[in-house]
């Protein structure tokens, strides 16, 4: 079957098909050989992208940049403060000046309908960097990650998530690892679990896919046998700091330590986190939330997140080769 992405945009894992998601990945691995190899041949001379950023970033925006630059397009980056986009002018009438201007658009924001908006009147691809319910550039890199390391068919590999189970990574985990057909664990109180339509229509995805979804406040259920155990910060970009008290007491049970390393009883379990994370004192918001709470690591602790098991950097390191995989199957030659 031959899968055509061109012009596609790129908002939500489940806008895409299993078999699309997959030719995605695969080309992302071709990208990564010739790019370390030295062989990268660009296929996108003299494209133009916006980078809109409501909100801040390290890996999304170099990804986004880099992948860019080896590909041979140019781009433009607006700033949170830096664009009129919903202060001064509308999201439709930014949406259709852009298209105008650019060959593609990378938003990063909060509201999921705002990159649909942008998509739907742009004229142009539009690619998701995040926003407060969905962030499948990284469930791409994320299943990418899995598969690289494990050297194992993704429909046979699984996964726990820990932790705030109610945003955006998870919630782009879940709808990944459905569709691909996984073994998708989440393991939350009750009151962080994922929305209930996105659960549902994973149920669905998940009855084509043979994907298995379990979602639990046990922890040892969640552990039991994974090849993963993924984190993630327990207050996102856009939530109340006065959370972090509430969110402290209910997912310290949760947190990814080297207890619940040893309770997956597999000695071959990795982990992953989609970064920035919260495991030492050395960032101002850990070391305010030492001082207050007592705690040197928040999701993940020191030694889980510098042992061998981690491989937080070769996942950061493949945000550049998955999003340039989604920039040449969505703008390079047909
Ligand atoms: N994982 C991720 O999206 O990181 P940034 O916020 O640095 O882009
Ligand atoms: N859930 C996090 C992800 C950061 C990449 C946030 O939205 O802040």
């Amino acid at each position: 079957m031959t899968i055509d992405l061109h012009g596609r945009s790129y908002l939500h894992e489940l806008d895409y098909t299993a078999n699309e998601i997959r030719y995605l990945l695969d080309l992302a691995a071709e990208l990564k050989a010739a790019h370390h190899e030295q062989r990268e041949t660009p296929r996108l001379t003299g494209l133009r992208m916006a980078l809109v950023f409501e909100k801040s970033s390290t890996r999304t925006r170099c990804a986004f940049e880099g992948a860019a630059a080896h590909q041979g397009m140019t781009t433009t980056y607006l700033d949170p403060s830096g664009s009129h986009i919903g202060h001064k002018e509308s999201v439709a009438d930014t949406a259709r000046v852009l298209g105008r201007m650019f060959d593609a658009i990378e938003y990063r924001g909060y509201d999921q309908g705002v990159v649909e908006e942008l998509a739907r009147l742009a004229g142009v691809p539009v690619y998701n960097g995040l926003t407060d319910t969905a962030h499948p550039t990284q469930s791409l890199c994320d299943v990418f990650t899995m598969r690289e390391h494990s050297g194992r068919p993704l429909h046979e590999i699984s996964f726990c998530y820990l932790g705030d189970a109610s945003d955006n990574t998870a919630a782009s985990l879940l709808a990944m690892g459905s569709l691909l057909g996984m073994d998708v664990r989440l393991a939350a109180p009750r009151e962080l679990w994922p929305d209930e339509a996105l659960l549902d229509r994973c149920r669905v995805v998940a009855e084509g896919s043979g994907a298995r979804i379990t979602v639990t406040e046990s922890v040892e259920e969640g552990a039991a046998g994974a090849d993963y155990l993924y984190t993630d910060v327990w207050v996102s970009m856009g939530e109340p700091a006065e959370l972090w008290k509430d969110r402290i007491t209910q997912l310290l049970p949760y947190q990814v330590n080297a207890k619940t390393l040893a309770a997956t009883g597999n000695p071959d379990t990795a982990f992953l986190h989609c970064l920035p994370a919260l495991h030492d004192r050395r960032t101002e918001l850990g070391a305010d939330l030492y001082e207050r709470y007592g705690l040197d690591g928040l999701e993940v602790t020191d030694e889980v997140f510098e042992s061998p098991a981690s491989l937080v950097f070769d996942q950061a390191e493949n945000r550049l080769h998955t999003i340039k995989a989604i920039l040449v199957a969505t703008l390079g030659g047909q």
